[in-house]
């Protein structure tokens, strides 16, 4: 047997509480319209009392069903994300105290956005070097507690969420297959798309109040070309490397940060609008769990079908980006 990575089951979960674009006129100066045409967003999840590891803990719990194990299974934890509840404990290592588990690998990786593709390439690699491998890949975000609601040009585009994965290897001819995936990175305009404050250049000092250091800062219109230039030629790379063309895939997915950014991909790649996932509108940019609330959002919709070969793009802060390829 070929030590392929499947997807054996997906699931995820965002808060009760959701804000509309009009909710956020009453208390930032902005309007429906704006926000819809520039981002395609129409509303977004928010956490009351939950935390990062709440929302962690019940996408994994449904992607447990969905692939019929049980977390006793489990071999690794992976969680993408740069919201955790602290900096240490990792959430992976506080997921596995959730979920009754001792005696595993569990670890938190930080790519930003492109999070959830990023350890879906480490978990490809774990199960090539042990194939009996059961391992979750979460991607999850609290971005509201990372957002600044006076700055108008980013608070209305992020929201809350988790979305998860679990893989085990498999043979070539079962769905769910990741037939391969790219990443790639660049630090040098990597000051484009910044959360700053917690790092080591902006130590504390006694009486020191949280500053806007400590909020998702961004220049969008550097940060836009780039996720258009960037998911598009990893996307081209990844198709190429397969003898494939836009013409053989079934779904594409791109990060969910814009409907702007996603059609102008869609449109480079040559991939036709009705076979390009959207949920932008729904949750806004989740960062590292919109590719994982993405994925179980299309399935379980039935956007992705049986038998599609599905294309996933990721652009992040790093700034960070990738692609992969999977036939479900
Ligand atoms: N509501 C109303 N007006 C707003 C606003 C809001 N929420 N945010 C900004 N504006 C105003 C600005 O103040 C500016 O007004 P001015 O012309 O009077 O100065 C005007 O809208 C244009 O602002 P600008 O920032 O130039 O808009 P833009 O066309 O670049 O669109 C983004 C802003 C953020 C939507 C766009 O740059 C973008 O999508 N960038 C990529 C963001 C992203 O997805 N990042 C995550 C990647 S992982």
């Amino acid at each position: 047997m070929s030590t392929f990575s499947h997807i054996r089951g997906l699931g995820f979960y965002v808060p009760e509480l959701c804000y509309s674009n009009k909710d956020l006129e009453k208390f930032v100066d902005t309007n429906d319209e704006w926000i819809t045409t520039r981002t395609g967003i129409k509303q977004r999840h928010v956490v009351e009392d939950e935390t990062c590891l709440d929302l962690t803990y019940n996408a994994a719990v449904k992607a447990l069903a969905n692939a019929e194990m049980e977390a006793e299974e489990l071999t690794h934890i992976l969680v993408g994300t740069f919201t955790g509840d602290m900096l240490i404990p990792s959430t992976a290592c506080q997921l596995m105290e959730r979920m009754g588990l001792k005696n595993r690998v569990a670890m938190d990786l930080s790519a930003a956005c492109s999070g959830f593709v990023y350890a879906l390439e480490v978990a490809r690699a774990l199960i090539n070097l042990h194939p009996d491998a059961k391992i979750l890949v979460c991607g999850a975000e609290v971005l509201t507690s990372r957002v600044n609601w006076e700055d108008r040009s980013t608070c209305v585009l992020f929201g809350d969420g988790a979305g998860a994965a679990v893989l085990t290897a498999g043979n070539d001819s079962e769905p769910g297959k990741v037939i391969d995936t790219l990443l790639s990175s660049d630090g040098g305009p990597s000051m484009n798309l910044t959360v700053q404050g917690s790092g080591s250049s902006f130590p504390y000092k006694m009486g020191d109040t949280v500053g806007d250091e400590y909020f998702i800062k961004m220049q969008g219109r550097e940060v836009y070309k780039h996720a258009v230039r960037s998911m598009t030629a990893i996307s081209n790379e990844i198709l190429k490397r397969h003898n494939l063309t836009a013409e053989d895939v079934d779904v594409l997915l791109p990060h969910q940060a814009n409907l702007r950014i996603i059609e102008a991909v869609g449109k480079k790649l040559g991939v036709p609008r009705e076979k390009v996932f959207v949920n932008v509108d729904k949750f806004g940019n989740t960062s590292a769990a919109s590719i994982p609330i993405g994925l179980a959002d299309a399935r379980e919709s039935g956007f992705i079908k049986d038998g599609d070969l599905v294309l996933l793009a990721t652009f992040g802060g790093g700034l960070t980006w990738g692609s992969s390829l999977i036939q479900f």
